[in-house]
């Protein structure tokens, strides 16, 4: 939905200069072996490297910049035993809602970096090296001598999300400065400014996930080990629509860690965590101008929680079954649900929503007492009862009315499926009683 409306829209605006599909292999239609066509194409279309950036060579393997030059931009190195995973069906796709889906058929992308990230030491000169790159170090200071251990699981879920920040933006820099088809643009000036921003984002991304396993690791209690990933998305505009879209929702999570901080007594790590929050804030505010949209979307963040955020990275981006540690996160993965309707406008509109009962969830075909929750900025969530379901198997399909005049529902709002009405006070209580979720709603 939200992905298939920026195309039409960055057509005339910022990313005018991005050219249609050049006939070039897609990433996830070929094997990461023979790489001569692509790197001869690549060649080909390039003049001049106008970036700086190690160009694809063919004297390295699979991407072509598995180079020693390559480490110190983060560019991964793609193993070619990661073909093997094979999709699956149970994935969803809250991201990028309903049946545009996640991309599942594309070869998940696998940590180490050639920097040999996320196993980087403190200090090193591989730190150093993303330091530079992040204009900007690591928190220095010494960390307080105790963590409650509900913190330590915030800490958790932070190195998590952080670990598929980094692998996105890397893949990202990588897609661009290759200039995959998708990826490309006729302006090079623009070219080199995303280059220069992502080479940062990608940096600094890598410091964000450093910075939450040290923290675990002080405490003796990490690190958390990255998993295997998908992006659902095959062009610029896309990623970075999903870009916004996620970084909305960690946004609003770093506000439930630093509330769940103060409850917990560990009120001292709350800045480090805001430092966290405004960073993330000045990326969006980026990828919110690329997409031809005003930099800030409403005047407060939405709210989200802790489980609302691993549900959506374990539904849309991690590989099921690819994660060493996952376990140590004692949070819920709730039941996919999916938003139906291809675009949301800003006006009110009837939505359509879709959740498979099935397994744990199969006394959910009956739909009665059940509620679509929605949340957007810091209001009180609205709860509407679930009507007039269609159930079809185990696949229950229903409409409900999104109430965007009277909430001014701009950004993002999270939408879950709860057992009961509430009325829920806040979006922990909206958390403690959902079933399925989050459906994720971006308003521009
Ligand atoms: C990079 O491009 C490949 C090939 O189109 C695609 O499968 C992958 O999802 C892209 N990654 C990002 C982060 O855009």
């Amino acid at each position: 939905m939200h992905f298939k409306q920026t195309a039409p829209v960055l057509g005339s605006l910022a990313l005018a200069s991005l050219v249609a599909a050049a006939p070039m292999e897609k990433r996830g239609s070929i094997s990461y072996g023979d790489r001569t066509d692509h790197i001869k194409a690549y060649q080909d279309s390039q003049p001049a490297a106008s970036s700086g950036y190690p160009a694809a060579s063919s004297s390295t393997g699979s991407w072509g910049y598995g180079s020693s030059s390559a480490a110190s931009n983060g560019y991964y190195a793609p193993t070619s035993t990661s073909a093997s995973w094979a999709p699956s069906s149970t994935s969803s796709a809250s991201w990028s809602s309903g049946s545009a889906g996640a991309n599942l058929g594309d070869n998940p992308f696998k940590f180490p970096l050639a920097n040999g990230f996320p196993n980087v030491q403190n200090p090193s000169s591989a730190l150093t090296q993303i330091e530079d790159a992040a204009h900007g170090t690591l928190p220095n200071g010494a960390p307080p001598p105790s963590i409650n251990p509900d913190d330590l699981l915030s800490q958790r879920l932070i190195a998590f999300n952080e670990l598929w920040e980094v692998a996105f933006f890397t893949e990202l820099l990588a897609n661009v400065t290759n200039n995959v088809a998708g990826y490309q643009f006729q302006d090079q000036n623009q070219r080199q400014s995303v280059i220069t921003a992502l080479t940062a984002i990608q940096a600094q991304e890598e410091l964000h996930a450093l910075n939450a396993n040290g923290v675990l690791n002080h405490f003796n209690a990490g690190p958390i080990q990255p998993c295997t990933y998908v992006a659902p998305v095959s062009d610029f505009p896309s990623a970075i629509a999903l870009a916004a879209k996620f970084t909305d929702v960690v946004l609003g999570t770093l506000g439930d860690v630093i509330v769940k901080l103060g409850l917990n007594g560990d009120a001292k790590l709350a800045r480090g965590v805001v430092g966290v929050v405004g960073q993330e804030g000045e990326q969006n505010g980026y990828y919110r101008e690329l997409l031809g949209e005003i930099p800030s979307a409403a005047p407060f963040l939405t709210a989200s929680t802790r489980e609302f955020a691993f549900s959506a990275l374990n539904q849309d981006f991690v590989v099921a079954g690819s994660c060493p540690n996952i376990n140590t996160i004692n949070l819920p993965i709730f039941g996919v649900l999916n938003l139906e309707t291809p675009t949301v406008a800003a006006q009110d509109q009837q939505l359509t929503f879709s959740f498979d009962a099935a397994g744990q969830y199969s006394k959910w075909t009956s739909w009665q007492g059940l509620n679509l929750v929605y949340i957007n900025q810091q209001n009180t969530p609205v709860a509407i009862p679930i009507s007039g379901a269609q159930v079809s198997g185990s696949q229950v399909t229903f409409s409900a009315n999104f109430p965007f005049t009277e909430n001014l529902m701009f950004g993002l709002t999270i939408a879950v499926v709860t057992n009961g009405a509430g009325p829920f006070a806040d979006v922990d209580a909206v958390a403690a009683a959902t079933l399925f979720g989050p459906a994720l709603i971006e308003v521009q």
